[in-house]
């Protein structure tokens, strides 16, 4: 728990619960900096159907609170969001990449000009003093025309971000989290733990 690690002066250790060992990788490599380990929870989560990744998330994170031990626990939802396609797949899309993976994205957006996209991703946070705590992250950028990479997972070798040329499946996680909604997300949790362990030591 936050209050009683930060007795110690360090909280180490995070618990991600997530079958994607994509994820817990890129966790650990936005919140390395803040002195945080990211431990991988194999846990089955019940998904919600909503429009909103906060709903999905926060439901899917009280169904688990009690049944197991390990805090902090956090989990993570995201989804690609296609202007152009009204905001599909966005918060079905691990439906949509099991059924009609980037070839289908692809096809729908045959011919259309407008290629902007954004992934989003939600974390949401959790230990017993705190409670819970919501943190979220964005990348805009567009979809590619063809499909490039072999890095990563999902929808990564459709996505090339603002800034760059190359797909997130054309990089390796490392660059992939500086420019990623996943890193952005992950990192305003690390300064808000940073920022809560400056307050106690003072
Ligand atoms: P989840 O529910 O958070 O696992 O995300 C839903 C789906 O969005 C995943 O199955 C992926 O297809 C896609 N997705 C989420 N994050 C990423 C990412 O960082 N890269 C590529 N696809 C992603």
């Amino acid at each position: 728990m936050l209050r009683k690690e930060l007795g110690k002066g360090t909280l180490s250790r995070i618990y991600l619960i997530t079958s994607n060992r994509h994820k817990v990788e890129e966790a650990n490599i936005a919140l390395k900096p803040f002195g945080i380990e990211v431990k991988q929870l194999h846990i089955k989560r019940l998904e919600i159907q909503s429009d909103d990744l906060v709903e999905i998330a926060i439901f899917s994170l009280r169904e688990v609170i009690n049944l197991v031990n390990e805090r902090p626990l956090v989990v993570e939802d995201a989804g690609l969001f296609i202007p152009a396609l009204k905001g599909f797949p966005g918060p079905y899309s691990s439906f949509v990449y099991k059924t009609i993976g980037c070839q289908g994205i692809l096809k729908l957006m045959e011919g259309v000009e407008d290629r902007r996209a954004y992934f989003k991703s939600v974390v949401v946070y959790y230990d017993d003093d705190v409670g819970m705590k919501v943190f979220e992250g964005t990348v805009w950028g567009k979809i590619a025309t063809e499909v490039r990479g072999t890095q990563g997972f999902g929808f990564d070798p459709i996505f090339i971000p603002e800034g760059s040329t190359r797909t997130f499946a054309e990089m390796g996680p490392e660059e992939k989290t500086k420019y990623s909604h996943r890193g952005r997300a992950f990192r305003a949790l690390g300064y808000w733990i940073r920022n809560i362990l400056e307050q106690q030591s003072k």
